[in-house]
């Protein structure tokens, strides 16, 4: 099967705008089957819950990226609200800990439709230096591995992680606990602020579930055809060598 999965698109396009118009003309252009759609904070912050509803129109499941990080009760109160929108997944700080991961987990878990939960662990723009300069002087693989498996063990559904941790966090955890990587970058692509890129290829080889893919797509001068470019990309590598 290719990397499109009917009704399971592997790629998650973030849709940072500035306006509504621009995202939902970028919605026009590519299509449900093909992705899902992130709405960040800024998107959220000007149309609330008005755009995550136009979107749903259209077809497009919504990936709702807040990222809470609050006291377990603050956090609970957001995940049901959230909840409530009908959205196919939303994001959480690991680093909030062990009760309000917990908290957000068993809230989403008793909603009719329950959303799932995805752990952020270490932001793909951080770098080790930043680490330190935060106060955490482990290494940068081993502090996702224990945001990874603080949220596994707390009934999150996914973590968010950067293409070069995949490989570790799926061996300390499950198989099933989704990985959800951004920083991914074609060969070629700019790097922009994302430090621990990785290519769609090789975040997929090294056991991704779903790429979080922003510049690369939104501002291409085909988003469709960028869309596309990327899965030819994965499924050329994913497929064995021709035989002579
Ligand atoms: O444009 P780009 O592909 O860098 O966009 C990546 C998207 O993924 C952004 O919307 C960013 O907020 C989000 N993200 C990230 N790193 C995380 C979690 C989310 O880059 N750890």
């Amino acid at each position: 099967m290719t990397v499109e999965q009917k009704n399971n698109p592997k790629i998650i396009t973030a849709c940072d705008f500035a306006d509504i118009n621009t995202a939902m003309s970028l919605a026009e252009k590519l299509s449900p089957e093909k992705t899902r759609l992130k709405i960040g904070k800024a998107m959220f912050v000007r149309y609330g819950i008005h755009i995550v509803e136009e979107l749903q129109k259209l077809g497009y499941e919504i990936f709702l990226d807040l990222k809470f990080h609050d006291i377990p009760n603050t956090v609970a109160e957001a995940v049901s609200a959230a909840a409530d929108l009908g959205i196919w997944l939303l994001t959480v700080h690991s680093s909030g800990g062990a009760k309000m991961l917990a908290a957000a987990a068993e809230t989403a878990a008793k909603k009719q439709n329950p959303p799932l939960i995805a752990a952020v662990t270490v932001l793909t723009s951080l770098s080790s230096e930043e680490l330190i300069s935060v106060g955490i002087t482990d290494s940068l693989q081993n502090q996702a591995l224990r945001l990874a498996k603080l949220a596994y063990n707390n009934g999150c559904n996914a973590v968010i992680c950067s293409g070069l941790e995949v490989a570790a966090i799926k061996q300390a955890t499950d198989i099933e606990f989704l990985c959800i990587t951004p920083g991914i970058r074609p060969a070629g692509a700019d790097k922009n602020d994302q430090i621990r890129i990785a290519t769609p290829a090789s975040a997929i080889a090294n056991g991704s579930d779903y790429l979080v893919i922003g510049r690369p797509i939104i501002q291409a001068e085909d988003p469709a055809a960028a869309l596309d470019a990327i899965y030819a990309e994965i499924n050329a590598s994913n497929s064995p060598a021709p035989q002579n």
